[in-house]
């Protein structure tokens, strides 16, 4: 069972300036919240409630003064910070202390999840035991990512990062599960070409011993990350035309944890005087008017 999770949301976002010379990436907005709202809800959705965000260095303050420690969310927010982008599986080792003897969740946090029973597979995938799981969703330009090739049994047998040759359109979300080992086989990792620790390294050594998994979102999932400004608009826009379609808010963290039963009414209100008058506070008004 896996009942904690790492968000990893460091890096320079040097692709995105001026945009993030002042301000983290994972905090500039998609549509009307913060960008790392996203991930923190995809582990609320998963029950995971008690969190490690790793930041860059020096911005920490930051994310404090959207985030503080969970406490209204009835989760428990931990912080450390990462000295240099050294790649994905420094997170492991960053968060060794944070990890313990327990398995762990990693997302990063620029990626974003949508979709009829995300909520199920999610709840599925923290089950784990033993070994690691991924999550896979077809894209179009599968070599900016790691792409993984399945046989028909849904059995990875190829993993590759940012592969110049298309073998495979299945790309490896950002949103993995792994059993304690990681954290050992991460010290182990050597650098890559581009002077960084690879996730998919870390991936082939479970996949050599027959312990990694496949999990698909289907069809009707979304799976979106925020690279570059162009997808920041149109991840918003994905969420503006839901949003005020339906009415409902996506990763409203206060309703996810009103909803598993975290918080209550009481904790709403105190968010809403946290957030100060917005659209936001309104949504969460309502949800307290529904509430008995
Ligand atoms: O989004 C999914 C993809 O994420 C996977 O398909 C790839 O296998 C995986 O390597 C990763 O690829 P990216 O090219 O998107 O990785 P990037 O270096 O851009 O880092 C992703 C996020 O993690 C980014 O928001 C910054 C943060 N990050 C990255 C590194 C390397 C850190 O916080 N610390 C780091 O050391």
């Amino acid at each position: 069972m896996i009942k904690k999770g790492i968000i990893l949301a460091g890096g320079l976002g040097t692709r995105m300036s001026p945009l993030t010379k002042a301000v983290n990436k994972q905090l500039l907005p998609i549509y009307d919240k913060p960008l790392i709202f996203y991930p923190l809800s995809v582990l609320m959705l998963a029950g995971i409630k008690e969190i490690l965000i790793i930041v860059n260095k020096g911005k920490l303050a930051q994310f404090k003064k959207v985030l503080p420690n969970g406490n209204n969310l009835g989760i428990k927010i931990n912080y450390a910070e990462q000295k240099h982008p050294r790649g994905l599986p420094d997170a492991f080792l960053v968060g060794e202390k944070f990890i313990g003897k327990n398995n762990v969740a990693l997302i990063l946090g620029d990626n974003f999840f949508y979709g009829q029973s995300l909520t199920k597979k999610l709840k599925d995938c923290v089950k784990l035991n033993e070994g690691a799981t991924v999550i896979l969703h077809p894209v179009k330009n599968p070599s900016a990512y790691g792409v993984a090739k399945v046989n028909k049994r849904n059995k990875i047998i190829k993993i590759i990062e940012k592969p110049k040759k298309n073998f495979s359109n299945l790309a490896v979300t950002g949103l993995y599960f792994f059993d304690n080992k990681v954290v050992n086989l991460s010290k182990k990792l050597k650098l890559s070409k581009r002077n960084e620790v690879e996730i998919v390294d870390l991936l082939n050594q479970y996949k050599r011993k027959n312990k990694l998994r496949a999990e698909f979102l289907g069809r009707g999932g979304a799976w979106l990350d925020t690279g570059s400004i162009k997808d920041f608009y149109d991840a918003s826009a994905f969420v503006a035309a839901l949003e005020n379609r339906q009415g409902l808010k996506i990763a409203c963290l206060e309703e996810i944890a009103l909803k598993n039963k975290w918080i209550d009414k009481k904790n709403i209100l105190d968010a809403i005087k946290f957030y100060g008058k917005c659209e936001y506070t309104q949504y969460l008004l309502n949800l307290v008017k529904k509430t008995k």
